[in-house]
């Protein structure tokens, strides 16, 4: 009996070790194949940079080095509030930014939203609070105020955009209010949930930080007309540890959407 518990507990601390140190800062490029979209275009989200290590180095050297020119990064991007090496690496990018509710933290005093958005302007990324942005002929790109600090406007965010043209969603968390799909958006994308973190053969996460709402499932799914993009994200949260989960960026290239299951 015994031996069985140190070779379980063996096994446990084996496995907590590989999340922490090697699965945590591995990289997994995921390509999506889409269509409607003028170029390749890099989704990122929930960086939770805490200092420069080798984990964001490789981001920003793909991302810097990556023939798309647009990059959409879904927030959480800030721990403290540093402008960190990595956000060099986006400076001959096109990059559009939306809060998360890390971003904003805890007290918000609108302090550290100001800081971080002169970060952000050093940078040239482009934030979209409830606002959106014209990207090409017909296509648009709409950002959605973070729904996990319920900052989101839906109707401000789509305004003034034409009936029939392209629409691109940024928003940090999938606690989106439904009301979006009346606006028929072609994509959603959105991260937050870091896809639990930690996931389990069989079950998946245990735990996705979303107070309301069904969480669709990672990577590509679709809901009426709208297709949805969760990304597991980048960084960390609460505990530094990823489990069959590994850091990913998302990398939407041209072609002939998937043959996709409903949300
Ligand atoms: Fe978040």
């Amino acid at each position: 009996m015994i031996t069985i518990l140190i070779i379980l507990l063996i096994f446990i601390i084996s496995v907590i070790l590989y999340g922490v140190f090697i699965e945590r800062n591995k990289l997994v490029i995921r390509e999506i194949t889409v269509d409607n979209i003028p170029e390749n275009i890099i989704l990122i989200g929930d960086l939770h940079i805490r200092k420069d290590i080798k984990l964001y180095e490789k981001v920003g050297k793909f991302v810097r080095d990556s023939k798309a020119k647009i990059v959409l990064n879904i927030g959480d991007t800030f721990e403290n509030i540093l402008d960190y090496n990595f956000l060099s690496y986006l400076d001959n990018k096109r990059t559009y930014f939306v809060f998360g509710n890390n971003d904003y933290g805890s007290k918000e005093s609108g302090k550290r939203e100001e800081k971080i958005k002169k970060i952000l302007q050093r940078h040239k990324i482009k934030v979209l609070q409830n606002s959106n942005v014209k990207l090409g002929k017909n296509f648009y790109l709409i950002g959605i105020d973070d729904p996990h600090k319920n900052r989101e406007n839906i109707e401000e965010a789509f305004k003034d955009i034409p009936n029939n043209s392209i629409k691109f969603v940024m928003c940090h968390s999938p606690e989106v209010n439904d009301e979006i799909l009346k606006y028929k958006p072609d994509y959603l994308f959105f991260g937050h949930t870091h896809g639990g973190q930690v996931r389990f053969p069989l079950i998946g996460s245990l735990f996705n930080n979303v107070r309301h709402g069904k969480v669709p499932k990672i990577g590509i799914t679709k809901k009426n007309s709208t297709v949805l993009i969760h990304t597991t994200g980048i960084g960390t949260t609460l505990f530094p540890i990823r489990l069959l989960n590994p850091p990913e960026i998302i990398l939407l290239k041209r072609g002939t959407l998937p043959q996709l299951s409903d949300f």
